[in-house]
């Protein structure tokens, strides 16, 4: 996607060169950073220099390959996996990326480990994006269908919340892949953004969305309820850190709210999964491990101060207690439909086996 008009992706390899844009100092600040080890790699997930599902389990591919590229031995593929793993607990996508891994490189003999790992990272990395390429086809026939419902003669108003674009993702995004694609195909569309507190991921999508001239407009958390209840909001589309096996999905703090004021509206919440986000192992959402981050991301507010500069202020007394989960579960049943790489399907375990039929037979146990 595009910075200023050039195309660029989240993070870009060439050979051994691994290098991500700084998603902490976005959308006031352009900057890259370089990735040359596990600690490198480890670092940038777990203070989300790079963010997002899917692009942290891309880093993590780049983690081990790097890891590797120093020491190939089965010890070295298992501290790399292990390390990577901890940094950050709720997205399934991080675990999936490091299963993919060891299963590909375990067989692999140490002297050819390493350029596996490196190959396979990039292979990770596109095939990520042509997953969300697929999701935005899908998505955006239901942007379509919301421009043919109701003839209002107003753009079609699309509601989401933290950052499922290309940032997270790499190239396109999950939630914003149909956006974009209606856009592209001249549906008219404009997008109300939440601004996420505590890490305000909404200025990442708003920054996306103005670098390719796509109407939106950025709100605070709160708006969303308002807007719904007047009829300022046609659907909702958010991303998903861990889709359980029957449809509950687990996704930045604040989007379960937005799933309850919908289904008081009677506003359509879509949400988009690509496969690896999808925990088949796991039945219930009250099951994902929440991350629990530090207090003083609550704390403090980021931005610009009036000469420009980086700052941040604080917003609430010292003495106070804070909380800062960050993430939150959406039960099934308040999710109108998944949108997969390979279709959109009901958030039930029926729907996911439909499109995904290969993994019935791993299932058993109560649903
Ligand atoms: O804490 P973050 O910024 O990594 O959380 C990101 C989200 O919650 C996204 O909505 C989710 O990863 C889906 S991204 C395609």
């Amino acid at each position: 996607m595009k910075i200023d008009g050039a195309w660029h992706r989240a993070l870009e390899s060439d050979g051994w060169t691994v290098r991500v844009l700084d998603q902490r100092r976005l959308p006031h600040e352009v900057a890259w950073l370089e990735l040359r080890s596990l600690a490198d790699a480890a670092h940038a997930i777990r203070d989300m220099t790079v963010r997002g599902a899917p692009l942290i389990g891309v880093a993590a591919a780049w983690g081990v390959a790097l890891a590797l590229r120093d020491e190939a031995s089965d010890a070295a593929l298992a501290a790399a996996c292990a390390t990577l793993a901890a940094t950050r607990p709720t997205a399934v996508n991080l675990r999936w990326a490091l299963d993919e891994a060891r299963a590909a490189l375990a067989a692999v003999p140490p002297a050819d480990r390493a350029e596996a790992a490196r190959a396979l990272a990039a292979r990770i990395a596109d095939d990520e994006v042509a997953r969300c390429d697929a999701i935005g086809r899908h998505g955006a026939a239901l942007i379509e269908a919301a421009a043919h419902g109701a003839a209002r003669g107003r753009a079609v108003q699309v509601l989401t919340h933290c950052n499922a674009g290309w940032l997270a993702t790499g190239d396109w995004g999950t939630a914003l892949a149909p956006v974009f694609r209606a856009h592209e195909a001249g549906i008219d569309v404009h997008v109300w953004v939440d601004e996420t507190r505590p890490r305000s991921q909404g200025a990442l999508t708003a920054w996306e969305l103005a670098q390719h001239g796509v109407p939106h407009t950025f709100i605070v958390d709160n708006a969303g309820g308002h807007l719904m209840q007047h009829d300022r909001v046609d659907l909702c589309i958010v991303g998903t850190d861990r889709t359980t096996r029957r449809g509950d999905v687990c996704n930045k703090i604040g989007t379960y709210l937005k799933a309850l004021a919908a289904r008081a509206h009677g506003v359509p919440f879509h949400v988009a999964a690509p496969s690896p986000s999808i925990d088949w192992d796991m039945v219930h959402g009250k099951d994902v491990p929440i991350e629990e981050r530090d207090g003083d991301e609550v704390r403090f507010v980021p931005g610009t101060a009036a000469d420009g500069r980086l700052a941040r202020v604080r917003v609430v007394a010292g003495a106070s207690p804070v909380a800062n989960p960050a993430f939150d579960v959406t039960p099934a049943h308040l999710v109108t439909s998944l949108i997969t790489e390979r279709g959109v399907c009901a958030a039930t375990e029926a729907g996911l086996i439909g499109l995904f039929p290969e993994r019935a037979r791993h299932l058993g146990g109560a649903a």
